[in-house]
């Protein structure tokens, strides 16, 4: 079953591509959407919800048909929009009551929900104070609690951790865990952040230019290039050499091999190549790659066939320069 299903979708704009011929299914669960700055997330996120007609190519949500049942998907549908779109002078609960008023709930029902929601996205005492006043955490957790309010089959949500620090966007990385493990919700995620969507989705799909660039379950693309970490207490760059003849790949890290694995043969070659050398084995762990790390490799290649097209930025670029928390995928 799939939740969003494109077919060579492009939005052109009289001066940019914003999506050029994206095909892609998403299944149930939580995905995250990445790409860089203009790589057309929320071109995508507003034909999905037949707000902004496609220039070409069909999509599907929920099997309706983003061109012609626009209404109903918004009715089963909830959304975040990235920018900052709640009004200063009304609280939380009065705003949240009208946008599930909207969605077409009864009034008690609205409130009901309303209690509820706030109460999920962590807004308490604070829900009853004119929004203006609310900092930027506040401000995105009432922006997810309209998304949530009418009981969506898929939420939407543009930038969610847009303006967060870090234990902000922790928090709120949770939250949208927690949409879909809690209430059985299939979650769509913007950022420009790979690091901080491979831990919170179940699937990772990457644009860049408005083109697919990739898109799986976060396992395999960490999988896929598996490696192991060897330490040894002596001797490295000779067992290096030894497993290079082996016909391995390996790579020095500071103190440590990065062998990627080929097959399970990998761990009795350097096993056995360690007690030849009769060196100490320190470790020896299996790590995953950090899908920002693929991505850097990545680009490097198509860098070179892209030469002087003039894009500039590229989601490792963005993944890598904003990220630097240092967090390890082991
Ligand atoms: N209404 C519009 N008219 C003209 N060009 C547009 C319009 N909306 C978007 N674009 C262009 O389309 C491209 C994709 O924009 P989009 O907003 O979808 O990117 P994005 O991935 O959401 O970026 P960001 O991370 O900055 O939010 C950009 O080059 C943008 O300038
Ligand atoms: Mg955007």
């Amino acid at each position: 079953m799939t939740v969003i299903a494109t077919e060579s979708l492009s939005k052109r704009y009289p001066r940019v591509t914003a999506l050029d011929r994206l095909t892609v299914d998403v299944t149930p669960g939580v995905t995250g959407l990445v790409g860089a700055n203009g790589a057309g997330k929320s071109t995508l996120i507003k034909i999905l919800l037949g707000l902004s007609p496609a220039t070409e190519g069909r999509a599907r949500v929920l099997g309706l048909d983003v061109a012609t049942d626009g209404a109903e998907i918004r009715g089963l549908v909830g959304y975040m929009p990235e920018h900052d779109c709640l009004p200063p002078d009304v609280s939380a609960t009065e705003f949240v009551v009208h946008m599930a008023r909207m969605s077409g709930l009864p009034p008690t029902a609205a409130r009901e929900r309303t209690a509820d929601t706030l109460r999920h996205v962590g807004l308490y005492e604070e829900r009853y104070r004119p929004m203006g006043g609310y900092s930027t955490g506040m401000k995105q957790r009432v922006k997810l609690a309209q998304a949530l309010v009418h009981d969506p089959k898929l939420v939407l949500l543009d930038e969610p951790t847009n303006g967060l620090d870090p234990a902000g966007r922790d928090e709120m990385l949770g939250l949208i865990r927690r949409v879909h493990t809690d209430f059985g919700i299939s979650v769509l995620v913007t950022s420009h952040l790979l690091g901080e969507l491979e831990r919170t989705s179940d699937h990772i799909v990457v644009i860049d230019g408005g083109k697919l660039l990739r898109a799986s379950s976060t396992s395999e693309f960490t999988q896929a290039t598996a490696s192991l970490a060897v330490e040894v207490t002596d001797r490295e760059h000779d067992l290096l050499a030894m497993l290079d003849a082996a016909g391995l790949t390996v790579q020095a890290s500071g103190h440590l091999l990065l062998v990627d694995i080929a097959d399970d043969g990998t761990y009795d070659l350097v096993r056995d190549a360690v007690a030849q050398l009769g060196v100490g084995l320190a470790r020896m762990e299996q790590r995953r790659h950090r899908i920002a790390e693929l991505f850097t490799d990545e680009t490097d290649e198509t860098d070179e066939t892209d030469a002087g097209d003039g894009a500039g930025t590229t989601p490792a670029a963005a993944g890598t320069a904003q990220e630097g928390d240092g967090r390890d995928a082991a």
